[in-house]
């Protein structure tokens, strides 16, 4: 079995040291194992923008409550799946491809009392066999990123959905072409190896059999998020070295700073999609 430390997607440092989360728990006097509310974690296990804002229009838009079944793809350390159980009462089901990553979600929805809605499972969901079509929604906060086979991917959604589902995706988008340094950083340090334009994230999931099909562009608003957190972060550095080690803070710093270049250089931008299984 390959080391998940050594896989490629690890060249995006939010992946390294993903334990991390526990240097901030112990800064707050919860020691392992103790029990933790699932309003204390979400200030660690967001690992996308604008925090569970983010997660709050995902239950909105598709009217997620406690009587649903809702598939998060791509559910990193858990943060969104629990949020969205707490919040909404739903069943959750987070899929997430990296083994460390999952272990850790595990974990914390057991600290944080919600096992019996978060289910968390390990694997890549283009292998994932979606054998009824089970869930009510499909969310995914800056997963589609790392996946460039989009026909497979849309089509996996599609399988995945009851008739009348929603899906709600959070994702980059292209808004011209990008620099040679851009797409060097992209495929290097973020593992993203495509972008489409809203125009073609909209045609690629009508073509896999999704309706009404709309988006907001975030790309403004994801700017100025991306540059707050990397201000934060740099002027709290004293502090993260502390708590965190010189390996976590380095690596943030990069990713954090690429994240800004990336943005601000107005070739990449965000989108917020969401649609309906017929
Ligand atoms: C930026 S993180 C976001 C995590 C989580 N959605 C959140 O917002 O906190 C994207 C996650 O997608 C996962 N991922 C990427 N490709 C995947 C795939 N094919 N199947 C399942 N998960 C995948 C990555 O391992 C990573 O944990």
């Amino acid at each position: 079995m390959t080391d998940p430390q050594t896989s490629p997607i690890k060249t995006m440092k939010l992946y390294i040291q993903v334990e991390r989360v526990f240097n901030e728990l112990r800064e707050l006097g919860f020691a392992e194992g103790d029990a933790v509310p699932v309003d204390t974690l979400t200030r660690f296990d967001q690992y996308h923008y604008e925090g569970t804002d983010a997660v709050e229009e995902a239950i909105h838009k598709c009217k997620i409550n406690a009587g649903h079944h809702v598939l998060e793809v791509g559910s990193g350390i858990g943060g969104p799946a629990r949020y969205m159980a707490h919040k909404a009462g739903c069943q959750v089901t987070a899929l997430e491809l990296q083994p460390d990553l999952n272990n850790i979600g595990r974990y914390l929805t057991e600290r944080s009392g919600l096992t019996d809605l978060v289910t968390h499972q390990v694997g890549d969901f283009l292998e994932a066999n979606p054998a009824q079509q089970q869930y009510d929604a499909l969310a995914s906060w800056l997963a589609f990123l790392h996946i460039p086979d989009r026909e497979s991917l849309f089509k996996s959604c599609f399988d995945h959905l009851k008739p009348g589902a929603s899906l709600y995706i959070e994702d980059f988008s292209k808004l011209a072409p990008f620099t040679p340094q851009e797409q060097q950083d992209l495929e290097s340090k973020i593992y993203c190896h495509y972008v489409p334009t809203p125009a073609e994230y909209v045609a690629q999931v009508e073509a896999a059999g999704f309706e009404d099909v709309q988006f907001d562009d975030m790309s403004d608003q994801w700017t100025r998020f991306v540059r707050g957190r990397f201000d934060a972060f740099q002027a709290d550095r004293e502090r993260q070295l502390r708590v965190h080690g010189e390996t976590v803070v380095e690596g943030l710093d990069d990713f954090y700073g690429t994240m800004t270049s990336l943005y601000e250089g107005g070739n990449l931008g965000g989108i917020r999609l969401t649609a309906r299984k017929p």
